[in-house]
């Protein structure tokens, strides 16, 4: 299939429709099965999951339309699975889902891995009915309502088969936590954002054990916007035909947000993701079972294709002033090197322009910062601000990516590997077209951004760590599977897989330092639920600490920890409960590189 680029517009998301309920913002959100445009018009329509609000079947999109939020005012969602067609049965998963991992498992009872589905479906694989469970990736809220791994449940189908089980294992405990649990209707569960953190570029989407990859790269994704609070910025303009001049505090911005993704597909337009390991059989992953079921996990997945809101290689036209853009790397395993160029094949780049990063995933940085080109690893998010003022229209600049073709490492200058300049190298194009209004926003060198208030000194100090796993089978050795740790007593670190017992247990209010040592070959993405850390330090094993990059001095929910280096975060864990934290490469994620741990007194 040969895609050309820069032939669709860019999409921007709308908002996602809500009504009020008293103090309350109130969306129902189902995620459904639809048809959707992504490759450039003429070449075949794909089909996708998405979100959308369930009464307005045209709000349906991939990626999901933006929850817009404001400081705290809260947010409810009613969150349904809506995975069936017209007569209430089921549908099948788009992609592979390979059983033999730890996964949610519905046809095999009591998920776990040594329980083993019975397989009706073409062998190797999982067709449905497909449990699914939303996270608002960077959310400050209690754990009931945090889409915890195990709290998946099955659309309210009509043929799901007898013995399945309709949701997971945690479901019904976070049910009964939750005080509106008795509101939950099979098929769905109510959510509870209390939006008292920090204005920052959260998302959402699907977080169930074992299958987030095949159910995000589906499509169920979007932004969650957090808005008004101390020192925020005005909402941006989206612009439009008749834009909005700017506030009087100089600070309106156009803005739009950009998720950026990786996708292969098939001649037909299908979503393509492995079916198999026929080029990746030297990972043998530790629990390939006894039986005939073939494993499908693949260690990662590079696709073919950029798609940046629900577009491939899309084409924006932006008129020569200030735009703020908030920028999401939705990949599954794909690192993202972003720069601004005027030709988007040669290597290494001279960059057009700088991104002015004014914020991370928690909120703003302390300052702006003048960046050359801006790494996100998948989950990452960057607020950035590009100054296109003065540019002639008809002037073509690329948005292109730097990043690896292949796992990450570290950063080079310039980096190397790059991705194939031909394809997974450019991201999108920008033509400069006529001013249509003056721009009387700040200069974001001038932007004043609201103080940092850094958190106090920590009470404990964790070591964690993050470790290759040797396979258990007979025939294959070296390492195949990352999984998460303690480090033992002996400075040796000790890797556990989800159902081992949870081991990191913080104190209601307690302000904690994690060392995250990373014994593996590769950089990881950690993200840590309910908390926006702090950067502290990282240091290579043995070696001096050098302090964050300057992109990563404000608060952050998901951080790079390199290999053969201790990566030092600090949170305030303030919500008693269970969470989770991973890694976000999904694949590593659903196959053991995920930990439960629990805040305050734990149940016996
Ligand atoms: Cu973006 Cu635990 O997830
Ligand atoms: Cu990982």
């Amino acid at each position: 299939l040969t895609i050309p680029k820069y032939e669709s517009s860019l999409v921007i998301p709308p908002a996602m429709p809500f009504t009020t309920r008293g103090a309350v913002e109130y969306y129902e959100i189902a995620v459904r099965q639809f048809s959707q445009q992504i490759l450039p018009a003429g070449l075949p329509a794909t089909t996708v999951w998405s979100y959308g609000s369930v009464n307005y079947p045209a709000t349906f999109n991939y990626p999901a339309f933006t929850i817009e939020a404001a400081y705290r005012r809260p947010v409810r969602v009613r969150w349904i699975n809506g995975l069936m067609d017209a007569s209430g049965n089921y549908l099948p998963h788009l992609l592979p889902v390979d059983p033999t991992l730890h996964w949610a498992n519905p046809g095999g009872g009591t998920a776990g891995r040594d329980s083993r589905p019975v397989f009706e479906e073409p062998p190797g694989s999982y067709g449905g009915p497909v449990p699914l469970v939303t996270h608002v990736h960077g959310a400050h809220t209690a754990a009931h309502n945090d889409g915890f791994a195990e709290a998946w449940y099955l659309p309210n189908a009509t043929n799901i088969p007898a013995g399945y089980a309709t949701k997971g294992t945690f479901y019904d405990y976070f049910a009964a936590k939750s005080p509106i649990g008795a509101s939950w209707r099979p098929g769905d569960a109510v959510f509870d954002y209390p939006n008292d953190q920090a204005p920052a570029t959260l998302w959402y989407h699907d977080h169930t054990l074992g299958m987030t990859r095949s159910n995000v790269y589906a499509g169920p994704a979007g932004f969650y916007l957090l808005r008004r609070g101390p020192g925020d910025l005005p909402t941006g303009v989206m612009p439009g035909p008749a834009p909005q001049l700017g506030d009087p505090a100089g600070t309106k911005y156009y803005e739009i947000p950009l998720a950026i993704q990786d996708r292969s597909f098939t001649e037909d337009g299908s979503l393509s993701y492995p079916g198999s390991r026929e080029f990746f059989d030297q990972f043998a992953g530790p629990y390939v079972p006894d039986s005939d079921v073939p494993p499908i996990w693949n260690p990662e997945f590079f696709a073919n294709t950029i798609v940046v809101n629900g577009k491939t290689w899309p084409t924006l036209e932006v008129e020569p002033r200030r735009y703020r853009f908030r920028l999401l790397n939705g990949c599954n395993s794909r690192f993202l090197i972003l720069a601004l160029s005027s030709d988007p094949v040669a290597r290494p780049v001279t960059p057009a322009l700088q991104f002015w990063q004014i914020g991370t995933e928690g909120g703003f940085l302390p300052a702006p910062v003048q960046q050359r080109q801006l790494l996100m690893a998948p989950a990452e998010r960057v607020d950035a601000i590009v100054d296109f003022t003065g540019l002639a229209p008809g002037t073509e600049l690329y948005l292109v990516n730097l990043g690896p073709d292949e796992p990450f490492g570290e950063l080079t200058d310039p980096p190397e590997p790059v991705a194939d300049p031909q394809t997974t190298g450019q991201v999108m194009k920008l033509v400069v077209v006529p001013l249509a209004s003056r721009d009387t926003s700040m200069p974001p060198g001038r932007l004043r951004l609201p103080a940092f208030k850094p958190l106090g000194a920590a009470s404990t100090t964790r070591s964690v760590s993050l470790n290759e796993e040797a396979s258990s089978v007979p025939g294959f050795d070296g390492p195949i599977a990352a999984m998460l740790g303690t480090m033992g007593t002996d400075g040796e670190p000790v890797a556990l897989g989800w159902d081992d017992a949870i081991t990191e247990n913080p104190n209601t209010g307690a302000i904690e330092i994690w060392e995250l040592h990373n014994f593996t070959e590769d950089a990881h993405p950690i993200h840590i639920h309910e908390v926006q850390f702090q950067l502290v330090d990282r240091r290579p094993f043995g070696g001096p600490a050098r302090g964050p990059d300057p992109g990563e001095s404000g608060f952050k929910d998901t951080v790079i920890a390199y290999p053969g280096e201790i990566t030092r975060v600090k949170a305030l864990f303030d919500i008693p409960g269970l969470f989770v934290w991973h890694c976000h490469i999904v694949e590593h994620e659903d196959n053991e590189m995920m930990r439960p741990y629990f805040v305050g007194p734990m149940p016996a």
